[in-house]
């Protein structure tokens, strides 16, 4: 049995919980952030019919079919909730997503502690429809909803000194119950090199399909980057810090041989488990051909000159 911390209204008693808490939720985070309802809408805009379905489609949209909304929502990874692909929609409803602080700070000018909402307010949301490919070898084509990295990362002027950005999850085992368990050391981290967290295509995602981030795809703020295994791809984020130093992230920590601190999508790398060469497309079917890995994940482009002059074979 959770313990509550405040009292319950008895509107849940007459509305079910999940759905009041989303209803309310959507309705304020509409508001909080000046998204207005009636606004017509700039073609091309976010897809779906949900409070951030107007915001406009940002650049770098693949023009693949977007994978359907109930796999995208319903087939994740996120163990703070259990590791099967069903436990995060199913359990992930113990998170409180609002009210929600993000600590910004480490190498930087002006430190921040800040509402997610009020971090946002300023932003400019847009649509940005990315490949999303897991180590595991499957993939999916997602419409999220977000800002870049780097417009939140400029507010806090970062030093000079500053070479890495280290992301943490909430660490609480009450509101996320995988935290009891000993799968990973908790609480779950990922860092990016400063030019990596800065590129244009690294996105902060608050929503996804027109909505509001679902709990299970880490609600209310979590990193999507592209080019790099789902990983690396860090949810529910409280702490944002600049370091000196390369932070020790948690699959490459658990693992260093199978997960690389890079981990760029490369299919030319093996997992020494199995090969990187090919991925399912979700929703394709199984009987499906699976399709060719693409380097960088089709984002090579943009990407590749970060990473002029290393070995990708060895630094993985
Ligand atoms: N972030 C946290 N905190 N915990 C996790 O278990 N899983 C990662 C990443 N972010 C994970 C996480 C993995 S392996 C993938 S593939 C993506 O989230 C999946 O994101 P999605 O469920 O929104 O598709």
């Amino acid at each position: 049995m959770g313990r509550f911390r405040y009292p319950q209204p008895p509107a849940w008693e007459i509305t079910p919980r999940p759905v009041f808490e989303g209803r309310r939720r959507l309705l304020q985070v509409a508001a909080a952030l000046g998204v207005t309802l009636a606004l017509p809408r700039r073609a091309p805009a976010a897809v779906g019919e949900g409070p951030l379905a107007g915001v406009p489609r940002g650049p770098y949209a693949t023009d693949e079919a977007l994978t359907a909304r109930e796999l995208v929502t319903g087939y994740n990874n996120f163990y703070e909730f259990g590791t099967g692909k069903d436990d995060p929609a199913r359990h992930a409803h113990t998170l409180r997503p609002r009210p929600w602080r993000v600590r910004i700070d480490g190498a930087v000018r002006d430190p921040l502690e800040i509402d997610v909402d009020s971090l946002l307010r300023p932003a400019g949301l847009e649509e940005r429809v990315y490949r999303l490919r897991c180590v595991e070898g499957w993939s999916m084509v997602v419409p999220w909803i977000g800002l870049p990295l780097a417009r939140v990362l400029r507010r806090v002027e970062p030093l000079g000194s500053a070479r890495f950005v280290e992301f943490t999850t909430l660490h609480d085992p009450e509101q996320m119950p995988g935290q009891a368990r000993d799968v990973l050391p908790w609480p779950y981290v990922e860092a990016l090199r400063l030019d990596e967290a800065m590129h244009p295509l690294t996105l902060l995602a608050v929503g996804v399909y027109g909505d509001l981030l679902p709990n299970q795809n880490g609600a209310p703020l979590r990193l999507v980057v592209p080019w790099k295994y789902g990983f690396k791809s860090i949810k529910s984020i409280v702490r944002i810090r600049f370091t000196e130093t390369r932070p020790r992230t948690t699959w490459n920590q658990v693992a260093p041989r199978e997960y690389g601190f890079y981990a760029n999508v490369n299919p030319h790398v093996d997992h020494p488990r199995w090969s990187q060469a090919r991925e399912r497309r979700l929703g394709e079917g199984l009987f499906a051909a699976r399709r060719p890995t693409l380097m960088f994940n089709g984002y090579a482009e943009q990407v590749a000159g970060l990473y002029a002059g290393m070995d990708l074979r060895r630094e993985y």
